[in-house]
């Protein structure tokens, strides 16, 4: 019943590639012009995002009652139209339903439910495995949430092709239009469409959307969140249209420029044939036209059919596309109809050139680029796996801090939010699908991401696997083949990998083109002489663990120092593994595990209270751990940095001696106590420093020098009692268009404004204005406080929330306080 919305388009894409046999065009001639962009008309097309207006309500995953009746006499597979429950139909009274925003997670809202004493470690491990949240078959009343909406549909709407774009949903979804079930996803992490025409009220009656989710299994062992955490859109088209996802933009590059190869798929809703012509124009990333393509011969399409057209242009001098040089193009395709513009479609491509190589290792548009990665899950503190846009694009912003260009997205799908931010942005990204199989859905959804992807420059790879239980066999090896060739034809521009942890001398890494290894660096080089020639990346490397501003390990408490000294047995340091993959030029790169920590798989301590992994060179809120200098001090080696660990406040430890490391990447290093120097060292290549110094409050300085200069230096100086908060935030003009947000960092700071580093005071948050906190977090992996609400402990002296627009034009003001110190406040601006 549920229709598979892809399964057309598999159709079609197959008829298209095979022969365009249903009005194909011949390759087009490019006009090639740099002319004044003109005034665009607005499209034809409706694109609405439906961030507002929903409400929510857990239903059940084993009591129908208390599930809005979901399930009596079964009747969507019944009875279409006749109500599956009443809270899909519009005369539901859904006013006691709380009022959200999507993105939106209701598990980060769920309280903890540590496993009773003596459950299976099987039970145990998989409660620890997200998070210790309520929710999974043991919580059948907070594993099933209801969203409801209005949709907002006019007369003018009828006889158009209308669909919803959802871009996650996690997960077992099921989409109702007036009662009608309409589509859905088991996959909790692929985009999916559901059209939705044929199921509305074009003469004023409301139109009623509502979804049933049901996490009540994984998908993961992580924390993967609950409900509609991506954006959902309503598109609304003529019905000679390009369908979702619909045009594919390919380039190649030589000494003579860019040749661009365009294909567009058209849809016909209509009852009735119909007949379009295509008309393109490629932008250039200045905002100029930079080519046009007169429109084409004229295109026949039957009812309910589709076609793919082809197109090619050339660009003699392209501005290529970049980590360093993020340069986009736009392709605006027009579907015209008796020379009338019905249907118009936006696609941001860049043009660049990737290469693996097993002897020089990665580049892009020739140039060596070492893959400098990070893997991450979505999934931050405060708001779960919700994470607004301008969330996403903190977080990469965090992350080329760091000095990193690329990007694993783990192990499921990027967000389309992320790639818009990575494709501007210059951050590579290697997407991965769930499911390393080849049953239908497997397939399905590895065409969904595919799809939807494949015109992102920033995706570098495609993943097929992680880990996979059968990678080193030959059922292993035959599966991701299968997998492998689905990428090929979807895309041959891209290569593939997959990312292992054993096995790599057979099975799937016969099947990929560049062979992942996950941590066990140090095997690569033995590896790379049996298999010379053939490209190797590290998929996951590292990982230190470590609690951020903590610098002596406490079992007991679930401290783990951060020092880059402690890993799980499979992991190594960061030194050790970039040792590695610096010395060699044909090891393409590798992908810390982690960048961000995140929930769930809490990592060395899988006990509660631990919640969250230790695994980040970011703690949960995005705040740097000591070893995020490590890699920023060798991955940007052209910025002259020094940083001292630890914190320089050992009050009662007076005389001791305190393990102090330098980060850097200055040549020498000299350590100042007071101002009395305790020597200059040489900075090992790729290493770090490290003395024993006697503790003696006051002023403890690294400085930095490079042939004799001072490029660099860091300071740690005692801290005396907390006295006052500071707020600390990069943007305070922000734009009022509901998502837009602040990341404010709250210092505790003693009288002389230095940070009280072992500080965890209790601090009261409050928004006036127009903006909402929609998220709070310190970074401690055994906070188990909420991550709503407006309080929240600092947690070694920082603490973070994060402040949305409403979207309405205007001030806003956050004030933190805490009993005893003096509040701190942050005026925010949000513009039109
Ligand atoms: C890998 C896995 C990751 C994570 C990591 C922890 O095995 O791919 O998802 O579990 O180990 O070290």
């Amino acid at each position: 019943m549920i229709p598979n919305p892809t399964a057309d388009r598999r159709t079609a894409l197959a008829l298209g590639l095979a022969g365009l046999a249903t009005g194909a065009t011949p390759a087009l001639a490019a006009t090639a012009a740099t002319t004044a962009i003109t005034p665009a008309s607005p499209s034809p097309r409706r694109r609405e995002r439906l961030a507002d207006g929903w409400r929510f309500a857990l239903g059940h995953a084993a009591d129908m009652a208390r599930d809005f009746d979901f399930g009596l006499w079964q009747r969507t597979y019944a009875k279409p139209g006749q109500a599956v429950s009443p809270a899909t139909m519009a005369d539901f009274n859904d006013s006691a339903w709380a009022s959200v925003r999507v993105p939106h997670d209701w598990a980060v809202d769920l309280p903890y439910a540590p496993p009773k004493a003596a459950v299976a470690k099987d039970q145990e491990d998989m409660a620890a495995a997200h998070g210790f949240r309520a929710i999974g078959r043991d919580f059948p009343q907070n594993s099933v949430g209801w969203y409801r909406r209005k949709l907002p549909i006019g007369a003018s709407d009828k006889g158009r092709a209308i669909w919803l774009e959802f871009d996650g949903v996690f997960r077992n979804c099921k989409v109702f239009v007036n009662g009608y079930e309409a589509g859905g996803s088991a996959s909790g992490y692929a985009p999916f469409r559901v059209d939705i025409a044929d199921f509305l009220n074009y003469d004023g009656t409301p139109n009623q959307l509502a979804l049933r989710v049901d996490a009540t299994l994984g998908e993961g062992w992580f924390y993967e969140g609950a409900g509609i955490y991506r954006h959902v859109d309503l598109v609304s088209a003529a019905p000679l249209h390009v369908p979702q996802w619909g045009t594919w933009v390919r380039s190649t590059v030589d000494a003579g420029g860019a040749q661009v190869a365009i294909e567009t798929t058209l849809a016909n809703a209509a009852e009735a044939a119909g007949s379009v012509q295509l008309r393109h124009r490629v932008i250039a990333p200045d905002g100029t036209t930079a080519t046009t393509i007169a429109p084409s011969e004229a295109i026949a399409l039957a009812p309910g059919g589709q076609a793919l057209a082809k197109a090619s242009l050339a660009l003699p001098a392209p501005r290529l596309w970049s980590p360093q040089t993020p340069h986009l193009y736009t392709l605006e395709t027009a579907v015209l109809v008796d020379g009338q513009e019905v249907d118009r479609v936006e696609t941001r491509f860049g043009i660049r050139t990737l290469a693996f190589d097993g002897t020089r290792g990665f580049a892009v548009n020739g140039q060596p680029v070492k893959l400098l990665g990070v893997c991450n899950h979505q999934d931050h503190a405060g708001v779960g796996t919700a994470i607004p846009d301008a969330l996403h694009a903190w977080r990469v912003a965090q992350t080329q801090g760091m000095g990193a260009n690329a990007w694993r997205s783990a192990h499921n799908p990027p967000a389309q939010a992320l790639l818009d931010i990575c494709d501007a942005s210059g951050m590579m990204m290697i997407a991965e699908t769930r499911l390393n199989t080849t049953n239908p859905e497997a397939l399905d959804e590895l065409e969904r991401m595919i799809l939807s992807s494949r015109n992102h420059p920033a995706i570098i790879l495609w993943s097929v696997g992680n880990e996979e239980g059968h990678q080193g066999t030959e059922r292993g090896r035959r599966l991701s083949a299968q997998l492998v060739a689905r990428c090929k034809q979807l895309d041959p521009t891209r290569l593939t990998t997959q990312a292992m942890d054993q096995g790599w001398d057979g099975g799937a890494a016969d099947a990929v083109d560049v062979v992942g290894f996950n941590y066990r660096t140090d095997k690569i080089p033995a590896w790379r002489q049996r298999h010379p020639g053939k490209p190797v990346i590290g998929t996951e490397t590292g990982s230190t663990v470590a609690t951020r501003g903590a610098y002596a390990n406490d079992a007991a408490a679930h401290v783990v120092r951060a020092y880059d000294t402690e890993h799980p047995w499979w992991a190594s340091t960061a030194e050790e593994w970039w040792k590695i993959v610096a010395a060699e030029p044909g090891i393409a790169g590798g992908f810390i595990w982690t960048g961000f920590d995140y929930r769930g798989e809490p990592t060395p301590y899988p006990q509660f209270p631990s919640v969250s992994s230790y695994f980040g060179a970011m703690d949960l809120c995005g705040l740097p751990k000591d070893n995020y200098y490590y890699y920023r001090a060798w991955w940007r080696r052209d910025q002259p940095l020094v940083h001292l660990l630890p914190h320089w406040t050992w009050t009662g430890r007076e005389g001791q001696p305190i393990e102090v490391w330098a980060h850097g990447n200055a040549e020498e290093v000299e350590l100042l106590l007071n101002g009395r120097s305790l020597g200059r060292k040489a900075m090992p290549e790729n290493g770090h420093l490290a003395w024993q110094v006697p503790y003696a409050p006051g002023t403890l300085e690294a400085r930095g020098y490079a042939r004799g200069k001072l490029v660099a230096r860091d300071r740690r100086v005692t801290a005396g009692a907390p006295a006052a908060l500071r707020l600390v935030t990069e943007r305070t003009r922000l734009a009022a268009d509901g998502d837009d947000l602040a990341a404010v960092r709250v210092d505790v700071v003693d009288a002389h404004g230095t940070l009280v580093p072992m500080a965890d005071t209790p601090l009261t948050f409050a928004v006036t204005g127009a903006a909402r906190l929609i998220g709070l977090g310190n970074g401690n992996p055994t906070s188990t406080e909420p991550d709503k609400g407006t309080t929240r402990r600092a947690f070694n002296g920082l603490a973070q929330a994060l402040v949305q627009g409403t979207g309405t034009v205007g001030g806003a003001r956050l004030t933190v306080s805490a009993a005893g110190l003096k509040p701190a406040s942050l005026d925010l601006l949000f513009h039109a």
